[in-house]
Protein backbone atom coordinates (compact mmCIF):
# COMPACT_ATOMS: atom_id res chain seq x y z
CA UNK A 1 0.00 0.00 0.00
CA UNK A 2 0.88 3.40 -0.72
CA UNK A 3 2.40 5.81 2.28
CA UNK A 4 1.23 8.63 0.80
CA UNK A 5 -2.49 10.02 -0.02
CA UNK A 6 -2.72 12.40 -2.67
CA UNK A 7 -5.25 15.39 -2.42
CA UNK A 8 -6.49 17.06 -5.78
CA UNK A 9 -7.73 20.88 -4.84
CA UNK A 10 -7.98 23.36 -7.04
CA UNK A 11 -6.05 21.75 -10.11
CA UNK A 12 -3.18 21.26 -7.83
CA UNK A 13 -1.70 17.77 -6.00
CA UNK A 14 -1.02 17.65 -2.45
CA UNK A 15 0.70 14.51 -0.70
CA UNK A 16 -0.55 13.71 2.41
CA UNK A 17 1.48 10.89 5.00
CA UNK A 18 -0.81 7.49 5.82
CA UNK A 19 0.00 6.44 9.04
CA UNK A 20 -0.95 2.58 9.53
CA UNK A 21 -1.35 0.96 13.40
CA UNK A 22 -0.30 -1.95 14.50
CA UNK A 23 -3.35 -3.60 13.79
CA UNK A 24 -2.92 -2.33 10.33
CA UNK A 25 -5.85 0.62 10.77
CA UNK A 26 -5.01 3.46 8.29
CA UNK A 27 -5.15 7.49 8.50
CA UNK A 28 -4.23 10.15 6.80
CA UNK A 29 -2.48 12.54 8.57
CA UNK A 30 -3.58 15.52 7.74
CA UNK A 31 -1.78 18.11 10.41
CA UNK A 32 -0.24 20.50 7.61
CA UNK A 33 -3.24 20.45 5.58
CA UNK A 34 -4.66 23.67 6.65
CA UNK A 35 -0.85 25.23 6.64
CA UNK A 36 0.08 23.40 2.83
CA UNK A 37 -3.73 23.76 1.29
CA UNK A 38 -5.94 26.80 3.96
CA UNK A 39 -8.37 24.02 3.71
CA UNK A 40 -9.55 22.40 6.72
CA UNK A 41 -11.66 19.12 7.22
CA UNK A 42 -14.92 18.99 8.45
CA UNK A 43 -16.35 15.83 10.07
CA UNK A 44 -19.41 16.68 12.67
CA UNK A 45 -19.53 14.13 15.53
CA UNK A 46 -15.80 12.91 14.34
CA UNK A 47 -17.36 10.07 12.75
CA UNK A 48 -14.05 9.34 10.94
CA UNK A 49 -11.25 11.84 12.61
CA UNK A 50 -8.36 10.44 14.73
CA UNK A 51 -7.81 12.58 17.33
CA UNK A 52 -5.06 10.71 18.82
CA UNK A 53 -2.37 7.85 18.68
CA UNK A 54 -3.11 5.32 21.72
CA UNK A 55 -1.81 2.05 22.66
CA UNK A 56 -4.70 1.62 25.39
CA UNK A 57 -7.82 -0.07 23.94
CA UNK A 58 -8.02 -1.89 20.38
CA UNK A 59 -11.39 -1.91 19.07
CA UNK A 60 -12.84 -3.09 15.35
CA UNK A 61 -16.44 -2.53 15.28
CA UNK A 62 -16.88 -4.15 12.72
CA UNK A 63 -15.24 -7.70 13.79
CA UNK A 64 -16.65 -7.14 17.16
CA UNK A 65 -13.11 -7.20 18.98
CA UNK A 66 -12.13 -5.49 22.34
CA UNK A 67 -8.64 -5.58 23.68
CA UNK A 68 -7.37 -3.45 26.64
CA UNK A 69 -3.43 -3.34 25.78
CA UNK A 70 -3.29 -6.43 23.62
CA UNK A 71 -5.60 -8.61 25.91
CA UNK A 72 -9.34 -9.81 24.71
CA UNK A 73 -11.91 -8.57 26.30
CA UNK A 74 -13.48 -12.06 26.66
CA UNK A 75 -10.02 -13.34 28.71
CA UNK A 76 -9.77 -10.50 30.84
CA UNK A 77 -13.80 -10.77 32.04
CA UNK A 78 -13.13 -14.79 32.42
CA UNK A 79 -9.64 -14.81 34.49
CA UNK A 80 -8.70 -10.77 35.25
CA UNK A 81 -10.42 -8.43 38.30
CA UNK A 82 -10.81 -5.15 37.79
CA UNK A 83 -7.94 -4.02 39.89
CA UNK A 84 -5.63 -5.80 37.80
CA UNK A 85 -7.53 -4.39 34.87
CA UNK A 86 -7.26 -1.27 36.29
CA UNK A 87 -3.19 -1.69 36.62
CA UNK A 88 -3.28 -2.73 32.96
CA UNK A 89 -4.60 -0.26 31.55
CA UNK A 90 -2.38 2.07 33.62
CA UNK A 91 0.43 0.72 33.33
CA UNK A 92 0.29 -1.00 30.50
CA UNK A 93 1.43 -4.65 31.43
CA UNK A 94 0.08 -7.11 33.41
CA UNK A 95 0.88 -6.77 36.86
CA UNK A 96 3.45 -9.50 38.94
CA UNK A 97 1.85 -10.71 42.05
CA UNK A 98 3.65 -8.40 44.40
CA UNK A 99 2.70 -5.37 41.70
CA UNK A 100 -1.03 -6.34 42.08
CA UNK A 101 -0.62 -6.63 45.61
CA UNK A 102 0.84 -2.80 46.32
CA UNK A 103 -1.69 -1.63 43.62
CA UNK A 104 -4.48 -3.13 45.59
CA UNK A 105 -2.86 -2.00 49.12
CA UNK A 106 -2.03 1.24 48.01
CA UNK A 107 -5.65 1.92 46.74
CA UNK A 108 -7.17 0.19 49.84
CA UNK A 109 -5.35 2.62 52.07
CA UNK A 110 -6.45 5.48 50.33
CA UNK A 111 -10.13 4.50 50.14
CA UNK A 112 -11.27 7.58 52.80
CA UNK A 113 -12.95 11.16 51.71
CA UNK A 114 -11.57 13.70 53.82
CA UNK A 115 -14.02 14.43 57.00
CA UNK A 116 -14.94 17.74 55.26
CA UNK A 117 -16.47 16.38 52.56
CA UNK A 118 -18.92 14.97 54.37
CA UNK A 119 -20.65 18.63 54.62
CA UNK A 120 -20.68 18.53 50.68
CA UNK A 121 -23.13 15.80 50.63
CA UNK A 122 -25.31 17.76 53.17
CA UNK A 123 -25.52 20.61 51.00
CA UNK A 124 -27.55 18.54 47.85
CA UNK A 125 -31.13 18.79 47.50
CA UNK A 126 -32.35 14.92 48.50
CA UNK A 127 -33.75 14.17 44.99
CA UNK A 128 -30.30 15.27 43.49
CA UNK A 129 -29.29 12.94 40.50
CA UNK A 130 -26.05 10.85 41.84
CA UNK A 131 -23.97 11.56 38.55
CA UNK A 132 -24.46 15.73 39.18
CA UNK A 133 -23.25 14.75 42.77
CA UNK A 134 -20.10 12.70 42.15
CA UNK A 135 -19.21 14.76 39.55
CA UNK A 136 -18.97 17.95 41.74
CA UNK A 137 -17.30 16.00 44.53
CA UNK A 138 -14.81 14.57 41.88
CA UNK A 139 -14.01 18.09 41.35
CA UNK A 140 -13.57 19.17 44.36
CA UNK A 141 -11.08 16.55 45.40
CA UNK A 142 -8.13 18.84 43.66
CA UNK A 143 -9.85 21.16 46.11
CA UNK A 144 -8.36 19.11 49.18
CA UNK A 145 -5.27 18.08 47.19
CA UNK A 146 -3.41 21.17 45.79
CA UNK A 147 -0.19 19.40 45.13
CA UNK A 148 -2.65 17.93 42.24
CA UNK A 149 -2.53 21.05 40.51
CA UNK A 150 1.12 21.05 38.98
CA UNK A 151 1.09 20.67 35.23
CA UNK A 152 4.70 19.10 35.33
CA UNK A 153 4.89 17.00 38.38
CA UNK A 154 6.85 14.03 39.41
CA UNK A 155 5.83 10.65 38.31
CA UNK A 156 5.51 9.34 42.41
CA UNK A 157 3.04 12.53 42.46
CA UNK A 158 0.99 11.23 39.52
CA UNK A 159 0.63 7.47 40.64
CA UNK A 160 -0.52 8.94 44.10
CA UNK A 161 -2.57 11.50 42.38
CA UNK A 162 -4.09 8.26 40.48
CA UNK A 163 -4.34 6.21 43.41
CA UNK A 164 -6.28 8.48 45.45
CA UNK A 165 -8.53 9.08 42.45
CA UNK A 166 -9.34 5.40 41.73
CA UNK A 167 -9.49 4.71 46.15
CA UNK A 168 -11.55 7.67 46.39
CA UNK A 169 -14.57 7.69 43.53
CA UNK A 170 -15.92 3.92 44.82
CA UNK A 171 -16.43 5.70 48.70
CA UNK A 172 -17.69 9.37 46.72
CA UNK A 173 -20.07 6.95 44.51
CA UNK A 174 -21.47 4.97 46.93
CA UNK A 175 -21.87 8.36 49.46
CA UNK A 176 -24.01 9.53 46.64
CA UNK A 177 -26.32 6.77 46.75
CA UNK A 178 -26.65 6.71 50.80
CA UNK A 179 -27.10 10.28 50.77
CA UNK A 180 -29.91 9.67 48.29
CA UNK A 181 -31.72 7.67 51.00
CA UNK A 182 -31.35 9.82 53.96
CA UNK A 183 -28.43 7.04 55.23
CA UNK A 184 -25.71 7.93 56.76
CA UNK A 185 -22.37 7.02 54.71
CA UNK A 186 -20.67 3.68 55.29
CA UNK A 187 -16.59 4.44 56.11
CA UNK A 188 -14.82 1.89 54.01
CA UNK A 189 -13.36 -1.45 55.32
CA UNK A 190 -9.45 -2.25 54.28
CA UNK A 191 -10.24 -6.28 55.10
CA UNK A 192 -12.22 -6.13 52.03
CA UNK A 193 -11.03 -5.91 48.15
CA UNK A 194 -12.16 -3.09 45.76
CA UNK A 195 -15.82 -4.24 44.57
CA UNK A 196 -16.44 -6.21 48.02
CA UNK A 197 -15.92 -2.73 49.48
CA UNK A 198 -17.93 -0.57 47.16
CA UNK A 199 -21.08 -3.10 47.73
CA UNK A 200 -20.37 -2.91 51.58
CA UNK A 201 -20.13 0.84 51.74
CA UNK A 202 -23.40 1.17 49.49
CA UNK A 203 -25.74 -1.38 51.27
CA UNK A 204 -24.27 -1.91 54.76
CA UNK A 205 -26.47 -0.36 57.68
CA UNK A 206 -24.55 0.99 60.53
CA UNK A 207 -27.34 -1.34 62.52
CA UNK A 208 -27.02 -4.44 61.19
CA UNK A 209 -24.11 -6.91 60.04
CA UNK A 210 -23.74 -7.16 56.45
CA UNK A 211 -22.84 -10.25 54.46
CA UNK A 212 -21.19 -10.01 50.93
CA UNK A 213 -22.10 -12.14 48.34
CA UNK A 214 -19.61 -13.71 46.41
CA UNK A 215 -22.13 -13.92 43.08
CA UNK A 216 -22.99 -10.51 43.35
CA UNK A 217 -19.02 -9.24 43.92
CA UNK A 218 -18.36 -11.93 40.50
CA UNK A 219 -21.07 -10.26 38.71
CA UNK A 220 -19.88 -7.23 39.33
CA UNK A 221 -16.14 -7.54 39.08
CA UNK A 222 -16.86 -8.44 35.27
CA UNK A 223 -19.36 -5.59 34.29
CA UNK A 224 -16.75 -3.11 36.24
CA UNK A 225 -13.84 -4.99 33.84
CA UNK A 226 -16.52 -4.57 30.31
CA UNK A 227 -16.98 -0.90 31.21
CA UNK A 228 -13.13 -0.19 32.04
CA UNK A 229 -12.14 1.63 28.76
CA UNK A 230 -13.62 2.14 24.60
CA UNK A 231 -10.81 4.16 23.43
CA UNK A 232 -11.70 7.54 22.14
CA UNK A 233 -15.51 7.75 23.40
CA UNK A 234 -17.71 10.64 24.19
CA UNK A 235 -16.17 10.84 27.76
CA UNK A 236 -13.04 9.66 26.98
CA UNK A 237 -12.31 12.16 24.44
CA UNK A 238 -13.61 14.96 27.39
CA UNK A 239 -11.02 13.59 29.60
CA UNK A 240 -8.05 14.05 27.04
CA UNK A 241 -9.27 17.39 25.84
CA UNK A 242 -9.91 18.69 29.37
CA UNK A 243 -6.40 17.50 30.39
CA UNK A 244 -5.05 18.91 27.09
CA UNK A 245 -5.20 22.61 28.75
CA UNK A 246 -2.91 20.85 31.54
CA UNK A 247 -6.14 21.22 33.67
CA UNK A 248 -5.22 18.27 37.11
CA UNK A 249 -6.61 14.80 36.42
CA UNK A 250 -9.89 15.32 39.20
CA UNK A 251 -11.06 18.03 37.38
CA UNK A 252 -10.28 16.24 33.78
CA UNK A 253 -12.06 13.18 35.27
CA UNK A 254 -15.29 15.38 36.18
CA UNK A 255 -15.35 16.55 33.05
CA UNK A 256 -15.84 12.67 31.65
CA UNK A 257 -18.27 11.97 34.01
CA UNK A 258 -20.26 14.74 32.69
CA UNK A 259 -19.95 13.93 29.14
CA UNK A 260 -20.68 10.02 30.43
CA UNK A 261 -23.63 11.44 31.84
CA UNK A 262 -26.18 12.29 28.61
CA UNK A 263 -28.50 9.01 27.86
CA UNK A 264 -26.92 8.24 24.12
CA UNK A 265 -23.59 7.32 25.99
CA UNK A 266 -23.51 6.13 29.65
CA UNK A 267 -26.82 7.57 30.38
CA UNK A 268 -28.58 5.14 28.23
CA UNK A 269 -28.44 2.52 30.95
CA UNK A 270 -31.17 4.00 32.73
CA UNK A 271 -32.77 5.10 30.01
CA UNK A 272 -33.02 1.12 28.96
CA UNK A 273 -34.60 0.54 32.47
CA UNK A 274 -36.93 3.13 32.39
CA UNK A 275 -37.48 2.04 28.63
CA UNK A 276 -38.59 -1.23 30.08
CA UNK A 277 -40.68 -0.25 32.87
CA UNK A 278 -42.78 2.16 30.27
CA UNK A 279 -43.05 -0.62 27.94
CA UNK A 280 -43.96 -2.99 30.73
CA UNK A 281 -46.65 -0.19 32.13
CA UNK A 282 -48.17 0.11 28.90
CA UNK A 283 -49.37 -3.63 29.01
CA UNK A 284 -46.11 -4.92 27.30
CA UNK A 285 -47.03 -4.51 23.47
CA UNK A 286 -43.64 -4.68 22.27
CA UNK A 287 -44.12 -4.25 18.17
CA UNK A 288 -45.84 -1.08 19.18
CA UNK A 289 -42.54 0.13 20.68
CA UNK A 290 -40.47 -1.10 17.83
CA UNK A 291 -42.76 0.92 15.41
CA UNK A 292 -42.12 4.28 17.27
CA UNK A 293 -38.51 3.63 17.62
CA UNK A 294 -38.60 3.47 13.22
CA UNK A 295 -40.81 6.16 13.58
CA UNK A 296 -38.85 9.60 12.38
CA UNK A 297 -41.69 11.79 13.71
CA UNK A 298 -41.49 10.10 17.21
CA UNK A 299 -38.22 10.94 18.79
CA UNK A 300 -38.47 7.67 20.24
CA UNK A 301 -35.45 5.25 20.04
CA UNK A 302 -35.00 2.24 21.46
CA UNK A 303 -32.37 3.02 23.94
CA UNK A 304 -29.54 0.57 24.15
CA UNK A 305 -29.13 -0.42 20.40
CA UNK A 306 -27.17 0.78 18.44
CA UNK A 307 -23.05 1.55 18.54
CA UNK A 308 -21.24 4.60 16.64
CA UNK A 309 -18.44 1.67 16.27
CA UNK A 310 -19.51 -1.50 16.73
CA UNK A 311 -21.59 -2.32 13.44
CA UNK A 312 -21.66 -6.31 13.96
CA UNK A 313 -22.04 -6.82 17.76
CA UNK A 314 -21.03 -5.46 20.91
CA UNK A 315 -18.67 -7.82 22.56
CA UNK A 316 -19.35 -6.63 26.14
CA UNK A 317 -22.72 -7.48 25.05
CA UNK A 318 -22.89 -10.77 24.35
CA UNK A 319 -20.84 -11.54 27.87
CA UNK A 320 -23.30 -9.19 29.95
CA UNK A 321 -26.09 -10.97 28.68
CA UNK A 322 -24.68 -14.56 29.44
CA UNK A 323 -23.83 -13.21 32.95
CA UNK A 324 -26.83 -11.36 33.25
CA UNK A 325 -28.40 -15.11 32.82
CA UNK A 326 -26.30 -16.76 35.60
CA UNK A 327 -26.57 -14.16 38.24
CA UNK A 328 -30.57 -13.96 37.96
CA UNK A 329 -30.43 -17.76 38.22
CA UNK A 330 -28.22 -17.97 40.42
CA UNK A 331 -29.92 -15.30 42.80
CA UNK A 332 -33.37 -16.76 41.84
CA UNK A 333 -34.54 -13.52 40.49
CA UNK A 334 -37.39 -13.55 38.16
CA UNK A 335 -37.31 -9.97 36.22
CA UNK A 336 -40.31 -9.41 34.23
CA UNK A 337 -38.21 -6.35 32.47
CA UNK A 338 -35.60 -9.40 31.56
CA UNK A 339 -38.56 -11.09 29.39
CA UNK A 340 -39.52 -7.37 27.61
CA UNK A 341 -35.96 -7.22 27.13
CA UNK A 342 -35.82 -11.05 25.43
CA UNK A 343 -38.64 -9.94 23.28
CA UNK A 344 -37.45 -6.38 22.00
CA UNK A 345 -33.91 -7.60 21.31
CA UNK A 346 -35.62 -10.44 19.39
CA UNK A 347 -38.14 -8.31 17.12
CA UNK A 348 -35.74 -5.75 16.63
CA UNK A 349 -33.11 -8.06 15.32
CA UNK A 350 -35.40 -9.59 12.73
CA UNK A 351 -36.72 -6.26 12.00
CA UNK A 352 -35.41 -5.17 8.58
CA UNK A 353 -35.14 -1.35 9.83
CA UNK A 354 -32.21 -2.48 12.32
CA UNK A 355 -30.88 -5.02 10.24
CA UNK A 356 -30.21 -2.49 7.69
CA UNK A 357 -28.62 0.26 10.14
CA UNK A 358 -26.68 -2.45 11.63
CA UNK A 359 -28.88 -1.77 15.09
CA UNK A 360 -27.54 -4.36 17.61
CA UNK A 361 -27.76 -4.05 21.32
CA UNK A 362 -25.00 -2.75 23.47
CA UNK A 363 -23.49 -2.83 26.58
CA UNK A 364 -26.18 -1.21 28.07
CA UNK A 365 -28.91 -3.32 27.14
CA UNK A 366 -28.43 -5.83 30.02
CA UNK A 367 -25.99 -4.05 32.34
CA UNK A 368 -29.06 -2.41 34.03
CA UNK A 369 -30.64 -6.00 34.43
CA UNK A 370 -28.41 -6.99 36.32
CA UNK A 371 -27.41 -3.91 38.65
CA UNK A 372 -31.38 -3.97 39.09
CA UNK A 373 -31.26 -7.39 40.21
CA UNK A 374 -28.08 -5.91 42.66
CA UNK A 375 -30.76 -3.63 44.25
CA UNK A 376 -28.83 -0.73 42.68
CA UNK A 377 -31.54 2.01 42.09
CA UNK A 378 -31.88 3.05 38.61
CA UNK A 379 -30.50 6.43 38.81
CA UNK A 380 -26.75 5.10 40.09
CA UNK A 381 -26.56 2.99 36.95
CA UNK A 382 -24.54 5.76 35.05
CA UNK A 383 -22.61 5.83 38.51
CA UNK A 384 -21.86 2.57 38.04
CA UNK A 385 -20.38 2.89 34.23
CA UNK A 386 -18.39 5.87 35.44
CA UNK A 387 -16.69 3.20 38.23
CA UNK A 388 -15.98 1.45 35.64
CA UNK A 389 -14.44 2.94 33.37
CA UNK A 390 -12.47 5.42 35.58
CA UNK A 391 -9.39 3.73 34.98
CA UNK A 392 -9.88 4.04 31.17
CA UNK A 393 -9.75 7.86 32.07
CA UNK A 394 -7.11 7.59 33.85
CA UNK A 395 -4.67 5.54 31.35
CA UNK A 396 -6.08 7.73 28.39
CA UNK A 397 -5.12 11.15 30.56
CA UNK A 398 -1.56 9.60 31.60
CA UNK A 399 -0.95 8.26 27.80
CA UNK A 400 -2.06 12.47 26.93
CA UNK A 401 0.23 13.48 28.85
CA UNK A 402 3.17 11.45 28.57
CA UNK A 403 2.82 12.17 24.75
CA UNK A 404 2.94 16.00 25.72
CA UNK A 405 -0.37 16.05 22.85
CA UNK A 406 -0.98 19.73 22.31
CA UNK A 407 -4.17 21.56 23.40
CA UNK A 408 -6.55 20.16 21.92
CA UNK A 409 -8.65 22.72 19.59
CA UNK A 410 -11.00 21.65 16.59
CA UNK A 411 -11.54 24.16 14.20
CA UNK A 412 -15.36 25.42 12.48
CA UNK A 413 -16.77 26.22 8.97
CA UNK A 414 -18.20 29.67 10.15
CA UNK A 415 -21.74 29.52 7.94
CA UNK A 416 -23.04 32.51 10.37
CA UNK A 417 -24.14 36.31 8.97
CA UNK A 418 -21.09 38.27 7.91
CA UNK A 419 -19.46 41.35 8.82
CA UNK A 420 -23.09 43.82 9.25
CA UNK A 421 -23.04 47.45 11.06
CA UNK A 422 -24.43 47.51 14.89
CA UNK A 423 -27.62 48.87 14.79
CA UNK A 424 -28.91 51.69 17.56
CA UNK A 425 -31.37 49.87 19.60
CA UNK A 426 -34.30 53.14 18.52
CA UNK A 427 -33.71 52.34 14.99
CA UNK A 428 -34.45 48.62 14.87
N1 LIG B 1 -33.26 3.36 17.83
C1 LIG B 1 -33.78 3.67 16.62
N2 LIG B 1 -33.04 4.12 15.57
C2 LIG B 1 -31.73 4.28 15.79
C3 LIG B 1 -31.12 4.00 17.02
C4 LIG B 1 -31.94 3.51 18.06
N3 LIG B 1 -31.41 3.20 19.24
N4 LIG B 1 -29.80 4.25 16.93
C5 LIG B 1 -29.58 4.70 15.70
N5 LIG B 1 -30.74 4.72 14.99
C6 LIG B 1 -30.92 5.08 13.58
C7 LIG B 1 -30.83 6.57 13.38
O1 LIG B 1 -32.11 7.17 13.45
C8 LIG B 1 -30.22 6.65 12.00
O2 LIG B 1 -31.24 6.35 11.06
P1 LIG B 1 -31.24 7.06 9.59
O3 LIG B 1 -29.99 6.59 8.93
O4 LIG B 1 -32.50 6.58 8.95
O5 LIG B 1 -31.25 8.55 9.86
C9 LIG B 1 -29.24 5.49 11.96
O6 LIG B 1 -29.77 4.52 12.87
C10 LIG B 1 -27.80 5.85 12.37
O7 LIG B 1 -27.87 6.45 13.66
P2 LIG B 1 -26.98 7.65 14.16
O8 LIG B 1 -27.69 8.36 15.25
O9 LIG B 1 -26.52 8.44 12.98
O10 LIG B 1 -25.71 6.86 14.71
P3 LIG B 1 -24.63 7.45 15.69
O11 LIG B 1 -23.39 6.66 15.45
O12 LIG B 1 -24.53 8.93 15.56
O13 LIG B 1 -25.24 7.16 17.15
C11 LIG B 1 -25.82 6.07 19.16
C12 LIG B 1 -24.89 6.08 17.94
C13 LIG B 1 -25.30 5.05 20.17
C14 LIG B 1 -25.80 7.45 19.83
C15 LIG B 1 -27.25 5.72 18.71
O14 LIG B 1 -27.27 4.43 18.13
C16 LIG B 1 -28.27 5.81 19.85
O15 LIG B 1 -28.82 6.89 20.10
N6 LIG B 1 -28.53 4.66 20.58
C17 LIG B 1 -29.39 4.70 21.74
C18 LIG B 1 -28.61 5.20 22.95
C19 LIG B 1 -27.65 4.17 23.49
O16 LIG B 1 -27.98 3.02 23.68
N7 LIG B 1 -26.42 4.64 23.79
C20 LIG B 1 -25.40 3.81 24.43
C21 LIG B 1 -24.25 3.51 23.55
S1 LIG B 1 -23.23 2.19 24.26
C22 LIG B 1 -22.56 2.90 25.66
C23 LIG B 1 -21.47 3.82 25.32
O17 LIG B 1 -20.38 3.34 24.97
O18 LIG B 1 -21.70 5.05 25.38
Amino acid sequence: MSEIASLSLDGKTYELPVVVGSENEKAIDIQNLRAQTEFITLDSGYKNSGATSSKITFLDGEAGILRYRGYPIEQLAEKSSFIEVAYLLIFGNLPSKIELENFANAITRHTLIHEDMKRFYEAYPAKAHPMGVVASITCSLSTFYPDSLNANPKKEAVELTITRMLAKFSTIAAWAYKNSVGHPGIYPRNSYNYVENFLYMMFAMPTEDYEIDPVIVNALDKLLILHADHEQNCSTSTVRMVGSSQANLYASISAGICALWGPLHGGANQAVIEMLEQIRDDGGNVAKFVNKAKDKNDPFRLMGFGHRVYKNFDPRASIIKVACDQMLNKLGVKDPLLDIAKQLEEAALNDEYFVERKLYPNVDFYSGIIYKAMGIPTEMFTVMFALGRLPGWIAQWKEMIENKEPIARPRQVYTGATKRNYINIADR
